[in-house]
C-alpha cells in the first residue's frame, strides 16, 4: 500500500515523467548527481516507503534528470539494511523507478577490496554477487507485477551494460576491474578472519548493499549494472583500521573517474532509446 502511495507521490509532482533508465548512488556516489540537468527534486522523507536517510554522506533526494532527451532518474543516496527498517525502503527505488517504466537500473557503492590485485580508488564492474545479508528482499507477499515468485538469476548483472560500462571507462582510459560482491549486513566492518574466509568463498570486495536491489530489479525485469569503488583495502588486507570517513575520502579522489564514467554511461544508452 505505501509503495501505492511512493508512486502516487512521484507521479503527483512528476505527472509527465516517463524515465527509462534509473541510478541508485551508494556512499560517496551522490556528487555525479551533478553531472546531469535536473528536472526536478523530491526528498526522501517525503516519499512513502522511502524514509529519510540516516547515514551520513547520502543525501537522500531523487532527482529527474534528462540526458540527450531521455529522463532519467537519480536516487541520490541510499537506504540500507542496518538502518533497521527491513526490506521496504532498501528495494523502494527499485519499485518506484519499475513502476514508473524504468527499463534499466545502475547501482553504485563503495565496497572493500579483497582481490589482491585492486586497489584504493579502483573502480570495480558487478559480474556476479554473493548473498549472505540476513534474509531475502523477496521474501513476502507475491505480486506478479515484480517478478515471478522463484526469479532465475543466472544473469542478474546485464552482459551488454557490464560491457558499455567498460568500453565507456576504456574510452576515457580508466581501466576498470572486474569481480563478484559479496553484501553483508554491516554495519561493523568484518574482522580480518571473515575477509580471509570471504575471499576463499570468490568475493572480490564486500560491501553492505546493492544485492538486495539487484535481486529485486532483476526479478522485476529490469536490466541491472553495478559499480563499486573500492574505497579500501578489506580488514586484514589493509593494516590501517577502517572508518566511513576513509570510504568517503577515496571516494572523492575518484570522484572525476566516477562523474565521467557514469556521465558517458548514461549518454550512450540515453542515445539509444
Ligand atoms: N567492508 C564492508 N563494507 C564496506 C567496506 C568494507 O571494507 N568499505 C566500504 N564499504
Amino acid at each position: 500500500m505505501s509503495l501505492h502511495n511512493a508512486h502516487a507521490l512521484v507521479t503527483s509532482r512528476w505527472p509527465e515523467a516517463k524515465p527509462r533508465h534509473a541510478m541508485v548512488c551508494g556512499s560517496g556516489w551522490g556528487e555525479v548527481g551533478e553531472s546531469f540537468s535536473v528536472l526536478g527534486t523530491i526528498p526522501y522523507g517525503e516519499i512513502p516507503s522511502l524514509g529519510a536517510s540516516t547515514v551520513e554522506g547520502h543525501a537522500g533526494q531523487l532527482l529527474l534528470a534528462e540526458v540527450a532527451g531521455t529522463e532519467i532518474l537519480i536516487f541520490q543516496g541510499r537506504r540500507h539494511f542496518y538502518e533497521g527498517e527491513g526490506w521496504e525502503p532498501v528495494v523502494a527505488p527499485v519499485r518506484i523507478a519499475k513502476s514508473l517504466g524504468v527499463k534499466t537500473l545502475l547501482l553504485t557503492n563503495a565496497a572493500g577490496g579483497i582481490n589482491k590485485a585492486f586497489e584504493p580508488s579502483d573502480l570495480m564492474v558487478v559480474t556476479d554477487h554473493i548473498n549472505l545479508m540476513p534474509g531475502n528482499p523477496l521474501i513476502g507477499p507475491h505480486d506478479p507485477f515484480f517478478g515471478p515468485r522463484f526469479p532465475d538469476q543466472t544473469e542478474v548483472y546485464d552482459p551488454s551494460l557490464r560491457k558499455k560500462l567498460l568500453a565507456t571507462g576504456e574510452e576515457a582510459d580508466s581501466t576498470l576491474q572486474q569481480g563478484v560482491y559479496l553484501a553483508l549486513s554491516g554495519p561493523a566492518f568484518e574482522t580480518p578472519a571473515e575477509i580471509r574466509a570471504l575471499g576463499k568463498l570468490g568475493a572480490d570486495a564486500v560491501g553492505m548493499s546493492t544485492v538486495p536491489e539487484a535481486m529485486a530489479a532483476n526479478a522485476a525485469g529490469l536490466r541491472v549494472a553495478a559499480l563499486s569503488c573500492i574505497s579500501n583495502l578489506a580488514a586484514g588486507i589493509s593494516s590501517q583500521p577502517l572508518s566511513h570517513e576513509e570510504v568517503n575520502e577515496t571516494a572523492q579522489l575518484a570522484m572525476p573517474r566516477m562523474r565521467q564514467l557514469v556521465a558517458s554511461y548514461f549518454e550512450g544508452i540515453c542515445e539509444e532509446k
